[in-house]
């Protein structure tokens, strides 16, 4: 059954750094990619009126329908639509659109996501292993764990979790598979983690299955993918002097967004010693947050998820 929409919660991050980098404005029309429970579109709508208009992206009906019943005072000016960020810009085009003046990615999963039994993102309690954003995708974390091998199991948990361990997990889950089971909740997986990495090593770097959990909802949503596709469509279609704010959760992101910045803020690509310039190259970005900016202690006194939160904001050049 489907959750109902008053039990959506989470908190929006940095949502004053946000309003900061992001400045909405009265007529200005913005796009939040990652709609979520609605909170940073709240804040960012109640400053677009009048004349102003908000295109709230989400690929989770669960959030879609949270954020429409919060933000349905806004009326025509929010425009709720279901679908993926990489598609960003035919997204905009349905609304007769080209450009925008703003666009906002809060990257990853909600605080109602994580904890809802139901979607499997959780390592605690035992949960069916879904781990699927969008619930039309075809594949669950339970279905790569039934049929990927281990070479593609260990690819997937050292690229996307950066687990030392990975060969040595992905070999155990195969054993167990082939002995025992097919994998389909969380304690098995939890526990078979924990079988395959020493003692001595479990007892550092936090949970011993953080990381495999990661990978794995990284892999099942295509998520690195995905914020490739609409960081790049996403400064494409931004407004001369529009500006685009993205808050990773983790570095594999993180780096992806710095990467995809500098690359867009960097003139000439030519080699050094070229006498003249044969690439064309012209720099569309001016990034604005030279570093990351992280949440203010107070923020995270009340909202720990904040921790890991990291802002990175530029605008598009004329
Ligand atoms: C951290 S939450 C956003 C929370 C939101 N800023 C708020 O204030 O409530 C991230 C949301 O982005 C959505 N999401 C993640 N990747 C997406 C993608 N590629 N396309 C569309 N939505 C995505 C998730 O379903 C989730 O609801």
């Amino acid at each position: 059954m489907a959750p109902r929409h008053e039990k959506y919660y989470h908190a929006p991050v940095m949502p004053e750094e946000v309003l900061e980098c992001l400045k909405p404005a009265p007529g200005k029309i913005m796009v939040d990619a990652t709609l979520g429970g609605g909170g940073h579109s709240e804040a960012i709508l109640e400053r677009l009126l009048p004349g102003g208009k908000l295109i709230g992206i989400d690929q989770d009906d669960d959030a879609l329908r949270a954020a429409q019943a919060r933000l349905s005072r806004f009326g025509e000016a929010f425009k709720p639509v279901k679908g993926n960020f990489r598609h960003v810009a035919s997204i905009i085009k349905e609304f007769g659109l080209k450009n925008v003046d703003g666009l906002l990615f809060d990257l990853g999963v909600s605080s109602y996501q994580l904890d809802s039994p139901g979607r499997g993102f959780s390592y605690r309690g035992d949960v069916f292993l879904d781990m699927r954003m969008d619930q039309s995708l075809p594949l669950t974390a339970a279905d790569l764990l039934r049929d990927l091998s281990k070479r593609q199991l260990t690819g997937i948990f050292r690229k996307y979790g950066e687990e030392k361990w990975a060969a040595r997990i992905a070999s155990f889950i195969v054993e167990y598979r082939q002995k025992k089971e097919p994998i389909s909740r969380s304690k098995q997986l939890v526990q078979i983690i924990k079988n395959s990495i020493p003692a001595a090593a479990r007892r550092r770097g936090g949970h011993p299955a953080k990381r495999i959990f990661q990978a794995l909802r990284i892999a099942v949503n295509s998520e690195l993918e995905n914020l490739k596709k609409g960081l790049e469509q996403g400064i494409d279609i931004l407004q001369a002097r529009g500006r685009i704010v993205v808050i990773a959760y983790q570095s594999l992101e993180d780096v992806l967004v710095k990467k995809q910045f500098r690359e867009s803020s960097r003139g000439c690509i030519c080699p050094p010693g070229i006498p003249v310039c044969r690439c064309n190259n012209v720099p569309v970005l001016k990034i604005l947050t030279r570093k990351p900016l992280y949440a203010a202690p107070k923020e995270l006194s009340k909202n720990p998820r904040a921790k890991s939160a990291r802002l990175r904001a530029a605008e598009k050049l004329a």
